[in-house]
């Protein structure tokens, strides 16, 4: 089984370039079909969700490639199915838009239920409530499939019980075609969302207010094919700059949106980073042991989420204590195990975890339980005294394009290998 290994203790020096956005593209592929039409999507990261999502259009009757090594052309004029199976999502999450997307294309869509990371409880009630608002038929059937279908579906009134990004998503691209005007209350406003909603105004649609509580969609009759260039990733910046201070390195971070970065660069500021906004990148140095801070995560324009294991992995080596509050999750903290195994000293209780800071990690054999607690390992190791080994690099591929070789170009001594053929000279990207 292949794993990163890293010597640890280097601080990080250099620049790195930032990846289109994982959580907007997961969107905007599937969206693309509305289009009947070819796409043209660009800044597309190549990481293996991206490859799933692009075989289930494949499966759909689109005709999908890669143009280069990050643009990719939809042509989804001969889509013609309406049946994503369990073989096609099981170990995908972001594989439910494509309930919101069908039901505009096909007024119908029978979708396996999907897979994901394994942190917490990930129910669909709130895309559900949104589809029915929107005049469909719910079924959830015996094998799993979701079954949807609606023979009209029209505009309506909605307010989530709570923000929820991909319900968000999902009741958008429902409504792309419903005649009349929906409106969905306390929407998220990740950036992703707005990125999404550029896209489908783009195609044709009529989609307004994304980025604030309230979005109103106005149903188009017809979209057409467009060329769209996908945001940064604002949590694989997030990564680096905490990966920049865990290390007391100093790195310029390339093609960045700074006001998506605003609450991870306050936290930073607050342990005692530099920080230098420049609009399209952003310097981030720390030559001191970090401060302790306190961390509540929250929907956009909060603390995000999927940084919350990175930044406990920081706190774990910080002067001081610091508190981590999980405020969209039920259980995201399960890779706290995993950091104790390198000497960090957490005590979760419930939904928040009290970070006790040591002078420094020790190198130790740890897995990735989930995508951002993979990121979470790579930075404990980084940061580390002596050898780590990370395990379950699966789930890191999922969200970081080619992560070792950016790691390696910033001078970490990091590679992969396996443990028979550890690779210990340094080894390859
Ligand atoms: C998206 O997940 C992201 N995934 C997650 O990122 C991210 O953590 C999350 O948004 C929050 O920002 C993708 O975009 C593919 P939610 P999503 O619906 O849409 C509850 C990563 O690492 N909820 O905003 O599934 C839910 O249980 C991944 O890139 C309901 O109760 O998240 C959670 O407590 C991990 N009912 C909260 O809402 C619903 O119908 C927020 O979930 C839907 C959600």
């Amino acid at each position: 089984m292949e794993k990163i290994f890293i010597n640890g203790g280097i601080p990080l020096k250099g620049e790195v370039t930032i990846s289109g956005a994982k959580n907007a593209v997961l969107a905007i592929l599937p969206a693309s079909i509305l289009a009947r039409d070819v796409c043209v999507i660009e800044n597309v990261p190549k990481i293996s969700d991206v490859s799933n999502m692009l075989q289930i259009l494949d499966q759909l009757g689109a005709r999908t490639k890669w143009i280069d090594d990050t643009t990719v052309e939809i042509d989804s004029s001969e889509v013609n199915s309406y049946l994503v199976s369990h073989d096609m999502t099981e170990n995908m999450r972001a594989s439910y838009y494509l309930i919101g997307t069908l039901l505009s294309r096909f007024s119908r869509a029978k979708v396996a239920m999907p897979g994901g990371c394994n942190f917490g409880v990930r129910p669909i009630d709130l895309h559900i409530k949104g589809f029915r608002a929107l005049g469909a038929d719910v079924i959830s059937k015996v094998d799993g499939l979701l079954d949807v279908k609606a023979e009209n579906l029209h505009g309506a009134w909605m307010s989530l019980d709570i923000v929820s990004v991909g319900a968000t998503i999902n009741i958008m691209l429902a409504a792309v075609h419903a005649s009349g005007t929906t409106v969905i209350e306390h929407a998220a406003k990740e950036p992703h969302i707005v990125d999404l909603a550029n896209f489908l105004n783009s195609m044709g649609a009529d989609v307004r207010g994304a980025g604030t509580d309230t979005i109103k969609i106005n149903g188009v009759k017809r979209l057409h094919g467009c060329t769209y260039s996908v945001i940064p990733d604002q949590i694989e910046a997030g990564t680096f700059m905490v990966a920049a201070v865990a290390t007391r390195g100093e790195v310029l971070i390339k093609n960045v949106i700074t006001k998506h970065l605003e609450s991870i660069t306050a936290k930073l500021q607050e342990c005692g980073a530099y920080i230098e906004d420049n609009d399209d990148s952003i310097l981030v140095c720390c030559s001191e042991r970090p401060k302790h801070c306190n961390v509540k995560t929250t929907p956009h324009p909060g603390f995000p989420t999927d940084m919350q294991p990175q930044m406990t992995t920081l706190l774990a080596i910080a002067e001081g204590t610091s508190v981590v509050s999980e405020g969209v999750w039920d259980n995201r903290f399960q890779y706290v195990d995993q950091l104790a195994r390198m000497g960090a000293t957490i005590n979760v209780n419930g939904s928040s975890a009290t970070v006790i800071g040591v002078e420094s990690l020790h190198g130790a054999p740890v897995k990735a339980d989930d995508l951002r607690a993979g990121a979470a390992m790579l930075i404990a190791g980084l940061a580390a005294k002596g050898l780590t080994t990370v395990d379950n690099i699966k789930f890191i591929d999922r969200g970081y394009v080619d992560v070792v070789s950016k790691f390696k170009k910033l001078g970490a001594d990091i590679w992969r290998g396996s443990d028979d053929q550890p690779n210990v000279l340094g080894g390859t990207a």
